[in-house]
């Protein structure tokens, strides 16, 4: 492959690709609002983060993802990047406005088309699509009757759901609810740096509850529209740990854990949410029904870690509520463009926890990656050798993860290419593959690089 050829791999990196299971799965992923663009095109109606990005002073520079990376009109020439990197799958979501414009009710065919025609474009490809119907742009109407703070919302969701599986069911095989629910809840009702762009710490465990409901309602419906398929949904978790050995430090790492990991984790794999979180949190439990739990505990066939950092705690002399414990990372670390301390061995511990204390039967990485200041001159390619090394020490963590009995199926890159960062606006890249916003040019990074050869260094073995 031209373009693989200039950067090799070191005997170290290729007998980590060989270390994979022939079964490992290989991907990018990407999100609608973040790269799609066209947000007032073909009936799309509009969402929470088109009406946010639109409000002065929420998005950085006022950025908005109304052009982005302009995917929507650059589709077939995107996934002929994937395929020229050699990625086996693809993480992309699903625009619920494209889809339905208003939330509910009439069905716009051309989004659905849209979807219809990306999903035939990558299996013409051999590209397997993971399919996420979740990433954060709530139709607009539905936030206008009370967003994720109804429980309507949740039943909206799973109609939706159904609609986007009945359609593309035949052709795609694996289904991932809901995006980083945590995020969708805490940083969107309680810190209001995402949209709807809300403070109200009760309000964001309302929510939380709701887009757990959704999920649940969700699976039987994808099911039943989707035979054979595999369906889980992406969580964001990063593990804790100790800054010293103090009672209070254990104390208030334990809440710490309970708030990042546990409260949505407990509920869909326990059934339960975790005794006395509310209460700590010196909040209501949010407004349970009867049955509630059943749903969103739905055996489901994966679970999704997106994966970037960890969190050092520590304890603090008053016992903090469990989201406003001290954590602080330590000063001489290496961080990412995030200001996120890159900590491969977070990954294979949060791996071997999920197996070890959920028993998960199926784990992906449905992001891993790292934003840094990349510069592009012109040339042919661009240099970035930090992010090469995140992924090949995150890669590596994974390995040591599946040597230690964790069931790992596949990784994903977030991101292919560089996007609407959210309230970082385009000022974060993420992706493998540069984008020029100016001329929308793409053009591969080196990570893109070693990662295709990392991806054919694995298949040379298999
Ligand atoms: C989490 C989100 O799912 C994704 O949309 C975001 O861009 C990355 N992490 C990086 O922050």
């Amino acid at each position: 492959m031209s373009t693989t050829r200039n950067i090799l791999l070191t005997e170290t990196e290729r007998s980590l690709a060989a270390s994979f299971p022939a079964s490992f799965h290989w991907g990018a992923a990407t999100a609608s609002y973040q790269i799609e663009g066209a947000t007032r095109e073909d009936g799309r109606g509009p969402s929470i983060w088109d009406a946010f990005s639109e409000t002065p002073g929420k998005v950085y520079q006022g950025h908005t993802g109304e052009v982005a990376a302009d995917h929507y009109h650059r589709m077939a020439e995107d996934v002929a990047l994937m395929a020229k990197l050699g990625l086996d799958s693809y993480r992309f979501s699903i625009a619920w406005p494209r889809i339905l414009p208003k939330g509910t009710g009439a069905i716009n065919e051309k989004g659905l088309d849209f979807y219809d025609r990306l999903v035939d474009a990558l299996l013409a490809h051999q590209i397997q699509p993971y399919v996420t119907l979740y990433h954060w742009d709530l139709p607009l109407t539905l936030h206008q009757r009370g967003g994720w703070l109804s429980r309507e919302t949740a039943f909206a969701f799973a109609d939706y759901a159904e609609i986007v599986a009945r359609r593309l069911g035949d052709r795609v095989k694996h289904w991932i609810t809901l995006n980083e629910p945590w995020c969708s809840a805490y940083l969107g009702y309680a810190v209001g740096v995402h949209a709807p762009g809300m403070q109200d710490r009760q309000a964001a465990v309302n929510a939380g509850h709701h887009l757990l409901l959704a999920h649940g309602l969700a699976v039987p419906r994808v099911r039943a529209a989707s035979p054979d398929c595999k369906l889980g949904l992406a969580l964001n978790l990063g593990p804790r740990y100790p800054g010293d050995d103090r009672p209070e430090t254990a104390r208030d790492l334990d809440r710490a854990d309970m708030f990042a990991n546990r409260w949505l984790l407990d509920p869909l794999y326990r059934g339960s949410y975790p005794a006395q979180l509310f209460e700590l949190m010196e909040l209501d439990a949010p407004p349970i029904e009867e049955g509630d739990l059943t749903i969103i505990s739905t055996p489901i066939d994966f679970l999704g870690l997106n994966y970037y950092t960890r969190a050092v705690v520590y304890g603090q002399e008053q016992p903090p509520h469990p989201d406003a414990c001290k954590e602080s990372n330590p000063a001489d670390a290496t961080y990412t463009a995030m200001q996120w301390e890159i900590f491969p061995q977070g990954l294979r511990d949060m791996l071997v926890r999920l197996h070890q204390e959920y028993h998960i039967p199926s784990l992906y990485i449905t992001e891993n990656g790292a934003a840094f200041n990349d510069t592009w001159n012109g040339g042919e390619t661009i240099s970035d050798p930090g992010r090469v090394s995140y992924l090949r020490d995150h890669i590596a963590a994974v390995a040591d993860a599946i040597r230690d009995g964790a069931p790992v199926d596949g990784y994903f890159v977030w991101s292919l290419m560089d996007n609407f960062e959210w309230a970082y606006g385009y000022d974060k890249r993420f992706g493998i593959v540069y984008v020029d916003y100016e001329s929308q040019q793409r053009v591969i990074k080196e990570s893109g690089r070693w990662y295709a050869q990392h991806i054919a260094a694995f298949h040379d073995i298999h």
